[in-house]
């Protein structure tokens, strides 16, 4: 059976945290909390737009989850600075293990996929200038069906996309949240544990694999 191994980007195979790097000229050490309100925002926004069925690009998210924490956190960050951090977003760099795992599961004869709730255009753009497109068979976009993860319709319009099983369709992420939506649509899913700090939701889902880097997980897939 040919694995269909479906990653997560952002956070998976793309590191967002990098544009702490940026934002530590405006804000100094308060930097790396902006960024986790940030992001922590972005993600809600998704999920809030996804329950009411109001659809936007992911980077409609990113933008107005970075207006709220400036609100929220006072920043000091004028319309030019938000606007060079939200082209950051474009020029994201991969995880040191990202290249090398994905050739060693690619070798392994997985047929890989990125899946991502960004749209596929900036999808696309972001895993070339990072190096890691020419891995993928097919970028995979919520955009498709217009709602966001965890929702269940997108892990099946990923297999309909992948044209593969339930049973032989992996999703790879290290959000928890993503881990547990694929698991709950009867995917197999596997977590990075990107940082020792990260915490799995204590919902009694447990994933297939956990693992700290996508190295070990093409040692521990199945062949
Ligand atoms: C993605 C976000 C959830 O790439 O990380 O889908």
């Amino acid at each position: 059976m040919s694995l269909t191994l479906a990653f997560d980007v952002y956070g998976t195979l793309i590191d967002p945290s990098d544009v702490i790097r940026q934002l530590r000229q405006w804000l100094g050490p308060k930097a790396e909390g902006f960024y986790r309100r940030w992001r922590d925002k972005q993600l809600e926004y998704s999920f809030r737009r996804g329950l009411m069925g109001a659809y936007v690009d992911f980077s409609q998210c990113t933008r107005e989850a970075l207006a709220y924490t400036c609100a929220a956190e006072q920043a000091p960050l004028d319309a030019q600075a938000q606007q060079r951090l939200l082209e950051a977003w474009a020029h994201l760099p991969a995880f040191a293990d990202s290249a090398a795992g994905l050739a060693q599961l690619q070798g392994q004869g997985a047929q890989l996929y990125a899946f991502s709730n960004g749209c596929r255009s900036a999808v696309r753009a972001l895993l070339a200038q990072a190096g890691l497109l020419n891995f993928f068979r097919e970028i995979v976009s919520v955009e498709e069906v217009r709602s966001f993860k965890p929702a269940a319709v997108v892990y099946q319009h990923l297999l309909t996309r992948t044209q593969s099983t339930a049973d032989e369709t992996w999703l790879v992420s290290s959000n928890p949240f993503d881990v547990l939506g694929a698991a709950h649509a009867g995917l197999h899913s596997a977590w990075i544990k990107r940082t020792a700090t990260a915490v799995l939701d204590p919902w009694g889902i447990e994933p297939d694999r956990q693992v700290a880097s996508l190295l070990e997980l093409a040692e521990q897939l199945p062949v």
